[in-house]
């Protein structure tokens, strides 16, 4: 294919023009988000991203953060411009494939004008070079994610598009890639990451660590914890037949708790797997931040981050993410109701399954009274919130819930244990959606009509009928 040397022309679309003059095959901009119904603008379109590698450094004192992400995609069409997302940060040099590349920024996009067109099924490098102090990020819900800073050093939480705050990225959940993480802090801080430590280096007062992330990983589930942490590492045996690592964080102010609810981390991985199926990552783990360090905890991958020392639910509920949500990662964010809605029931579930209330007495009471603690509980059905602002509400985690009971109800134990399991078992390490879901549990239980808990508990306005 002929390329063209874009010497003085900055409007892309002259380009274009050109390019069809000149018989070359023709290339057109990759789109500046993916449609996403909540968040139009989140990834990119034109390019998969099969890699992250980072590489950063951060000093706490000046909240500096500064280094280079280099990004291995595959282009899905013939591109002459692509898109990453970030926010913040100042730019400072890009290069394609090792030369340097035009580009420029439109708030959330960062527009990239390579040397020379990129053909459709090319496998491409983009490195960026940038720096500054990482913003952090308010959701529509008024919760803040991105870059949180602690006294010690800071926190990194994307969900949902916090992580552009931190590293240019095709940032949305259908777009996952591996990831090697390095990061240099001075060396009396941790720095603790997805996947597993793969190195540890000091010298001249700082050091380096490089977390890798070798199994799919979504961007709003990679993190970074940079701080004062004692740190302990110990293995589980896995169902998968190996020795699973396990690593831990606990920052010093919540050691004797931290460290009392991480006790059970073993137990509640046995059980999961005897209920969800093999665990789907190489390591696990927890990060217990300082409790003002975040307003809410999040599922990052192998390793779930809590804002102070949670209870057991709450960490039961994170690890069920490890199969829902992370291994199976919705494929945008309207399907946010397949992660809460099964996190929530592996809650109910642990209840049921350890001397507390059964699942039909909770999804009863939530039935009778769900709204006196979760307030909208019946405003929007859980396979469509209502906004953007929505996607964490009541109706998608505890309603959600109440989908995967009525199945329960439908198909019986044994049956739902098996499209529960394999459910993760068919999507591990991908992404699907809602009819993704609904078809599934048609084709494991084809003599049952399941039209109405869709219509009514699903897709349906307001609080169904009593059964
Ligand atoms: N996923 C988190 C959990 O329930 C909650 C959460 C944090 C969240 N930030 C969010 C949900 C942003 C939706 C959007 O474990
Ligand atoms: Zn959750």
């Amino acid at each position: 294919m002929s390329r063209l040397t874009p010497v003085a022309l900055t409007v892309t679309s002259a380009l274009l023009v050109l390019t069809a003059c000149s018989g070359g095959v023709q290339g057109t901009p990759g789109g500046s988000g993916l449609r996403d119904p909540y968040f139009p603008k989140a990834g990119n379109g034109g390019y998969d991203v099969t890699h992250y590698a980072l590489d950063l450094a951060y000093d706490p004192e000046d909240r500096h953060l500064g280094g280079t992400a280099e990004i291995t995609a595959r282009a899905t069409q013939d591109l002459t411009a692509f898109d990453l997302d970030l926010t913040g940060m100042k730019v400072e040099q890009v290069t394609v494939e090792g030369e340097r590349a035009r580009w420029s920024r439109n708030g959330r996009e960062l527009v990239v004008r390579p040397h020379g067109d990129l053909d459709d099924g090319e496998t491409f490098r983009v490195t960026v070079r940038y720096s500054g102090t990482p913003e952090t990020v308010t959701d529509a819900d008024g919760s803040e994610e991105g870059w949180l800073p602690t006294d010690d050093g800071a926190l990194a939480l994307g969900e949902p598009v916090g992580s552009m705050a931190w590293f240019p990225g095709n940032h949305h959940p259908s777009d996952k890639a591996s990831y090697d993480i390095t990061v240099t802090v001075p060396e009396e801080l941790e720095v603790v990451s997805n996947g597993e430590l793969a190195n540890r280096t000091t010298t001249d007062g700082r050091t380096t660590f490089r977390w890798r992330t070798a199994e799919p990983m979504a961007s709003y589930v990679a993190a970074l914890a940079i701080g004062d942490y004692d740190i302990s590492r110990s293995t589980v045996t896995s169902e998968t037949g190996g020795e699973l690592p396990v690593y831990t964080a606990v920052a010093p102010s919540q050691a004797d708790a931290g460290r009392e609810v991480l006790a059970d981390l073993p137990d509640i991985l046995e059980w999961a797997e005897t209920n969800f199926g093999p665990y789907p990552f190489s390591s696990t783990g927890a990060i217990v931040a300082p409790k003002k360090a975040a307003g809410y905890a999040l599922e990052t991958q192998n390793r779930p981050v809590f804002p102070g020392a949670p209870d057991t639910t709450t960490l039961v509920h994170e690890i069920a993410h490890q199969w829902y949500g992370n291994s199976v990662t919705p494929k945008s964010w309207r399907d946010m109701w397949l992660n809460e809605g099964f996190a929530t029931y592996a809650e109910w579930l642990w209840d049921e399954d350890n001397g507390g209330d059964s699942v039909q007495e909770t999804f009863e009471a939530m039935y009778d009274h769900g709204e006196d603690d979760h307030e909208g509980l019946w405003d929007f059905p859980p396979a469509e919130p209502t906004s953007a602002a929505r996607i964490s509400d009541s109706p998608v985690y505890q309603r959600g819930a109440m989908v995967l009971h009525k199945i329960r109800q439908t198909v019986g134990d044994g049956t739902f244990y098996d499209i529960v399991q394999g459910w993760a078992a068919a999507h591990r390490h991908g992404t699907a959606d809602t009819d993704d879901f609904t078809a599934f549990v048609e084709k494991h239980a084809p003599k049952k009509d399941f039209s109405g808990i869709w219509a009514d508990w699903l897709y349906g306005d307001g609080k169904p009928d009593r059964p």
